[in-house]
């Protein structure tokens, strides 16, 4: 949830880390915070806002240091202040660091503390490692970088809950620790410079070369090498990660904001999670997978696990997977999965979907779902994040960065991907008709070409926005796949626009959320299943009656006379619509926030990676 960005190297560390917190702001932004290593020891400057608020900081630019840690904040423990800001400090000052995560008990790790005399100035969790660091360096003697090492590793042993910090120190001004526990956290490596971020993206334009951490691996740092240590401080090898995106993908390129330009890259990024999934004869294939048909067989049961956006591109996988494979699915939000005692054993399949591959909640229900011996599946855009770790098998969208917090070309290339794995499943088990599974990959082929003409619904759409923006209450109805779409729909809307949405399937309307209907409330139906068309048209003339004013998104040949706007999409089947179903809704989403005035990219309160529970 927060922003971590390091640099250790040969040039002033400042800029570097300043430019990092800025590609990281998506992660939180309520203050932000530098230290460097400096000639007269540790600085630290700090404040409550964002980025740019820092880098105004006075003094801000006198900073020569080579070596720095950086952090924007996500506030958990304490509102954003000064004082909860980090970097923080140990009660001596010759330890800074920042950290992303929960310290779980830090209220325990502050009290041990306090009875050895160290004082607290901020109301933050991770005031707390910096203080231990101090206590664990003051119980052991000599001056090699070991003795550091050691006292971070100590204190990373009293911690529960999740981190990923790091620590330099004005003993050693030559070099910083890093380490993650359920945090993600990566160090991009070229000559004699290093570059560390808690996400690939912020520090793309420096090297493609990463280390890729796993938890407890202790790193110790200097301009010119990177060390690794294990939890008992043995010393190992570890290999570089090439990683493919290119820096420009992870840049604004012309457009006004991230989500545009995201909204914009869905064909492309289409293009990429297809990849080389199909082949020229419509088969479906996946390397990275080996089911025999008796695997397939022996599962009886599916879950879909995510949250949010993710989660309802899960519900999409629902409906591939039952009508594909016949195998019955549950889609389950991560955070109630956890608690509810699911039933699962080794003849479940749990899918897990995450853009970010780091959700906490969606992790532990992995570790959950591992521990009753299921198959697991993840379903990330991000190579080498906590998630692949943990799964049995990992399957990657391939969308390029996502940097906008509300997630767009994200939600589009999970469920195609998911449609491939329903498609690759099917084929194996062979319970519907080959020739079926050959319309609907070709189906899934003619999507980048579709998404593209779906874009230009974007005047139609931007002046439809103009209309309703003030407005306090929308109302999204679809049936069937077009629910999944309304629930997209509805909370995209509210994540960037800050109006109330609710999205309801449209039967459901007259069992009790009619009442809400007035004149002049609008109402956004979907309607692109052919066999369902009708029955939605029926219930949108119930509202209608009550005078509320319509935008229809559809495939369907309609009546547009009894509507107040009308957006044609191209055809396509159950599986692929919502792909086009929402790109007008992802649009209205983005004017009407625009229209409003509002940060599209950050909105209030959200951030992008939720690594709390
Ligand atoms: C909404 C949005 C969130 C994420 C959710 C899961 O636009 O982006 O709802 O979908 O926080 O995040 P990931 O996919 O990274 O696990």
């Amino acid at each position: 949830m927060c922003g971590i960005v390091g640099y250790i190297g040969t040039k002033k560390a400042c800029p570097i880390l300043i430019a990092g917190l800025t590609r990281l702001e998506y992660r939180g932004y309520d203050s932000a915070g530098i230290s460097t290593i400096e000639n007269n020891g540790l600085s630290i400057m700090k404040d409550k806002g964002r980025v740019s608020n820092l880098s105004s900081l006075k003094g801000i630019d006198d900073l020569e240091g080579t070596i720095g840690i950086a952090h924007t904040r996500w506030a958990t423990h304490g509102k954003p202040s000064r004082e909860n800001s980090h970097p923080h400090q140990d009660n001596s000052k010759s330890f800074s660091v920042v950290h992303n995560g929960i310290i779980e008990n830090y209220s325990e790790l502050k009290n041990f503390l306090e009875e050895n005399g160290y004082k607290f100035y901020s109301q933050t969790d991770t005031e707390v490692i910096p203080n231990l660091i101090h206590y664990y360096y003051e119980k052991d003697s000599g001056n090699d970088v070991l003795r550091f090492l050691k006292a971070v590793r100590n204190a990373c042993s009293d911690l529960r809950g999740s981190f990923a910090i790091e620590v330099i120190s004005s003993h050693y001004p030559e070099n910083m620790i890093v380490v993650r526990k359920d945090s993600p956290l990566v160090i991009g490596t070229c000559e004699s410079e290093k570059y560390i971020s808690s996400d690939i993206p912020a520090i793309l334009s420096y090297t493609r070369d990463f280390y890729l951490l796993d938890d407890l691996e202790f790193v110790l740092l200097a301009n010119n090498n990177a060390r690794f240590f294990d939890n008992d401080l043995n010393e190992f090898d570890k290999k570089t990660t090439n990683i493919e995106w290119n820096a420009a993908a992870a840049e604004k390129d012309g457009y006004d904001d991230f989500m545009l330009k995201e909204i914009f890259e869905q064909p492309t990024a289409i293009r990429e999670t297809i990849g080389s999934h199909i082949s020229s004869d419509y088969d479906c294939d996946f390397d990275e997978l080996n089911f025999s048909k008796t695997d397939l067989e022996n599962i009886n049961k599916i879950f879909i696990i995510a949250c949010g956006t993710a989660m309802h591109a899960g519900l999409v996988g629902k409906i591939a997977f039952e009508r594909l494979c016949r195998i019955p699915v549950e889609v389950d939000i991560a955070s109630e999965f956890r608690y509810r005692n699911p039933i699962i054993d080794e003849h479940t399949l749990c899918i897990f979907i995450s853009q970010s591959g780091e959700t906490a909640d969606t992790i532990a229900a992995l570790k959950l779902a591992k521990s009753s011996n299921a198959t697991t599946i993840a379903i990330t855009n991000v190579v080498g994040s906590s998630i692949t770790r943990e799964a049995d098998i990992s399957v990657y969208t391939h969308a390029g960065p996502e940097i906008a917090v509300a997630s767009t070309k994200a939600y589009t290339s999970q469920v195609v991907l998911i449609d491939l794995l329903a498609i690759y499943f099917a084929k194996i088990l062979n319970r519907v008709d080959s020739e079926y599974l050959v319309d609907v990959t070709k189906d899934i082929l003619s999507l980048p070409k579709k998404i593209e003409e779906t874009l230009n619904c974007k005047n139609q759409v931007y002046d439809f926005a103009k209309k309703i923006y003030q407005e306090k209450d929308i109302f999204f109805l679809g049936r069937g796949i077009d629910e999944t779409v309304a629930k997209e729909g509805s909370l995209k809307l509210k994540e960037i626009s800050y109006i109330h949405s609710e999205s309801y399937a449209a039967g459901e309307l007259k069992h009790g959320p009619i009442a809400l209907i007035e004149n002049g409330v609008t109402v956004i139906g979907i309607m692109t299943d052919s066999s369902l068309v009708k029955k939605t048209i029926s219930n949108l003339q119930e509202v209608i009656t009550r005078g509320a004013k319509t935008l229809i998104i559809t495939s369907q040949v309609i009546d547009k006379d009894m509507f107040d706007v009308v957006i044609t999409i191209p055809e396509s089947s159950t599986f692929t619509s919502p792909i086009l179903s929402i790109i007008p809704l992802q649009l209205l989403a983005y004017y009407i926030s625009k229209e409003k005035g509002l940060d599209v990219d950050k909105p209030r309160n959200l951030a992008k990676s939720v690594t709390v529970e």
